[in-house]
């Protein structure tokens, strides 16, 4: 029994779903086709688990409604921007094509209007990749709406490049495609959330500061001005992309993490590298990345890799014997301003001494509250149905529910 289709008896047929933040450690960046979202180089991610960072979105249908309607974190917004009409009309034209252009009349009608409402349980203003999220969310809840089972993510991939990652758990591939109507340029799941169960993730919330252009732009003038962009995709991204594929097989952390270091350095070389030249490291975000270098020296070996988006958030992978020890690190080199309790959110974190010689060859004079706080977590699994109806963002009446 479809749940749209019983639902569509009813006035109003509405469906939950939330979906993941992903971190990329093969980067994405460049569009050889800008409406589509095609890119020039194939990526790979890590989904971040949802207890700690997740979009929260509902969708309803009902012939009541006069016109589609959009609320983004309590607020509308604008349901008429061209990347969530683009995802609006590619579901719709897979629920028609799936009813074989008749009219079923149990469906939900396609005609009828639409409401959604999105929330994320993490702050938008913090940096963290919240439209992949949440277009993957959006894709997931109005999939479920019209009782779509199909792969999805050639849909999300019409919101947001990264979103199309989103839609899998674990360790996921979105393989750029060859085709200029994008249907091979879709993720594909590499290895579950399960694969690698030592696996941590601490992000590094250095700044609640809006970035200053964001990737779309970006990776445009990338595009046209950056050769070594060109040079990255045509010849390392390939060579690199097997690489991790073959590390993350393996649970090797030494070499998934020393690539995922190069490879976001590369990244931020491209956006030097672009003309005029964009920068989203901060003075703390090298400040970071000077740290773990000067971690791993001293242990010998690659205890712990950062990687950073168009952004100065920091995201760290550690194994999890590796997690106290570099928290403690991160504690004392920004000791925390205010708050001091909730420095480290999320997975819970034991306690470490740092031995005096890690103290030694680690540690450099303080920078106090640089780093606003610490979220741990691990991989986690793709979009989740949401069945309990206490948790729709939209009333019976299909306005979002006030919130607690
Ligand atoms: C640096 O997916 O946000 O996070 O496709 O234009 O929406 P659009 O860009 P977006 O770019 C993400 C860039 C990145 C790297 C990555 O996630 O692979």
């Amino acid at each position: 029994v479809r749940p749209a289709a019983m639902a569509a008896e009813r006035a109003l047929a509405m469906a939950t779903c939330t979906a993941p933040v992903n971190i990329a450690v093969i980067k994405y960046w460049g569009k050889r086709d800008t409406d589509l979202i095609l890119p020039i180089n194939s990526s790979l991610s890590v989904t971040l688990h949802q207890d700690q960072l997740k979009t929260t979105t509902t969708a309803a249908a009902s012939r009541d409604f006069t016109e589609d309607r959009l609320w983004v974190n309590g607020k509308e917004a604008d349901v008429g921007h061209p990347r969530v009409q683009a995802c609006l009309r590619e579901v719709r034209r897979l629920a028609r094509k799936r009813r074989g252009g008749g009219e079923d009349a149990a469906a939900l009608s396609l005609s009828y209007k639409i409401h959604i409402a999105s929330e994320n349980n993490f702050p938008t203003a913090a940096g963290l990749a919240s439209s992949a999220a949440g277009y993957a969310c959006l894709v997931s809840a109005l999939a479920r709406l019209y009782g779509l089972e199909e792969e999805l993510s050639e849909v999300a991939r019409r919101g947001s490049g990264s979103a199309c990652r989103s839609m899998f758990g674990g360790f996921v591939q979105w393989q750029r495609g060859e085709r200029p109507d994008g249907t091979d340029s879709l993720a594909l799941q590499v290895a579950p959330e399960t694969h690698w169960p030592e696996l941590r993730v601490l992000v590094l919330v250095v700044s609640g500061e809006k970035k200053p252009v964001g990737s779309t732009a970006g990776m445009q003038t990338s595009v046209e001005t950056s050769p070594l962009l060109k040079h990255r995709a045509e010849v390392v991204v390939p060579e690199r992309l097997a690489q991790m594929m073959q590390h993350i097989r393996d649970r090797d952390f030494e070499g998934f993490g020393q690539l995922a270091m190069r490879d976001s350095n590369q990244f931020h070389a491209t956006c030097l590298d672009t003309f005029p030249p964009i920068f989203y490291l901060t003075d703390v975000s090298r400040h970071i990345i000077a740290l773990a270098h000067r971690y791993n020296a001293h242990h010998g070996h690659t205890k712990v890799a950062y990687t950073f988006d168009a952004g100065p958030n920091a995201v760290i992978f550690a194994l999890a014997d590796a997690v106290a020890e570099f928290v403690e690190v991160v504690r004392r080199s920004f000791p925390p301003a205010t708050n001091g309790d909730q420095f480290v959110r999320g997975l819970p974190v034991g306690s470490a001494a740092l031995p005096p010689q890690l103290e030694a060859a680690v540690l450099t004079e303080p920078v106090p509250g640089a780093v606003q706080y610490i979220l741990h977590t691990k991989p986690g699994p793709g979009p989740q149905l949401v069945d309990d109806p206490s948790q729709h963002l939209l009333g019976p009446d299909g306005l979002p529910r006030s919130r607690a």
